[in-house]
């Protein structure tokens, strides 16, 4: 397990990202660097544009002008094998786990190392029992995920990303979806996939603890634009703009 730790970390790079859903634009000249490393947190009032941004980053969204490039490589549909090793050495968990229902805790852990890189099955699991461990559910492994709590349930999802070795996880509300009590367990294991690892991290998260004591930077996006961005101390504890203070004091207080 010891040399998995050692994952390669992608920096990624946005310059002038556009993005237009029919002729409503979302995303409006955004530009950012996410240096290797570095945990990026963005937040953003609902329909900001995070997701849609996380999206372009792995390519599951196209972009209309500017570039994004992960780990030097251009996202681009047009060059196909260079967006399969993007998606490959980038983990996503978004906000309700997605797991494959019909398949046990292992089973959705092990299934896209196998198929997709052509692990061998014993060594994948051996590594998908080991991730289990690291998440803190290791009873777990042959639980099918309606037998899961939510934080069990995104535990997994962080898990199976983590089984692809990424490079780069983004997350998408990680927790929103979760009890006040579960949310902090999951915030944990993040925080610790990060300490052992040491990954780049894009986290989309209004959760101020984490976020101080975990994110490198911080970023506040409205409408499809950088409003702020600065080390994630100072953005919550002396945020420059007065939309940024307005914003960090409303999620203070929810
Ligand atoms: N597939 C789509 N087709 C058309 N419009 C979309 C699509 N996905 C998102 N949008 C629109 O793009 C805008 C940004 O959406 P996005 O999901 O990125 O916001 P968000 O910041 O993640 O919001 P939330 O905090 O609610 O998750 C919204 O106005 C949304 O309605
Ligand atoms: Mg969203």
């Amino acid at each position: 397990m010891a040399a998995d730790l050692t994952a390669v970390r992608q920096q990624v790079v946005l310059r002038d990202v556009e993005k237009c859903y029919g002729a409503t634009p979302v995303l409006r000249g955004i530009s950012f660097t996410v240096r290797s490393g570095e945990v990026l947190v963005l937040c953003g009032p609902s329909g900001c544009g995070k997701s849609t941004l996380l999206r372009c980053v792995n390519g599951l969204e196209t972009i209309d002008r500017g570039t994004i490039e992960v780990g030097g490589v251009i996202v681009d549909p047009g060059r196909a094998e260079d967006l399969k090793r993007i998606r490959l050495s980038t983990g996503l968990v978004f906000q309700n786990f997605n797991l494959f229902p019909h398949m046990t805790t292992l089973e959705n852990i092990v299934i896209a190392p196998v198929k997709v890189l052509g692990r061998a099955r014993r060594e994948a699991e051996d590594e998908a029992r080991e991730l289990l461990r690291s998440v803190g559910i290791p009873e777990k492994a042959s639980s099918y995920p309606y037998q899961l709590s939510g934080g069990q349930r995104q535990r997994v999802a962080i898990a199976r990303a983590l089984a692809m070795r990424p490079a780069l996880m983004l997350f998408d509300e990680p927790t929103s979806a979760l009890d006040p009590e579960m949310r902090e367990e999951v915030l944990n294991v993040i925080r610790r996939v990060h300490e052992d690892r040491g990954m780049t991290m894009i986290v989309v998260t209004h959760e101020i603890g984490f976020a101080r004591s975990v994110g490198s930077r911080a970023m506040l996006l409205e409408a499809g634009q950088v409003v702020e961005e600065a080390p994630a101390a100072e953005f919550f504890d002396a945020p420059r703009s007065e939309r940024t203070r307005r914003f960090v004091g409303a999620i203070k207080n929810s």
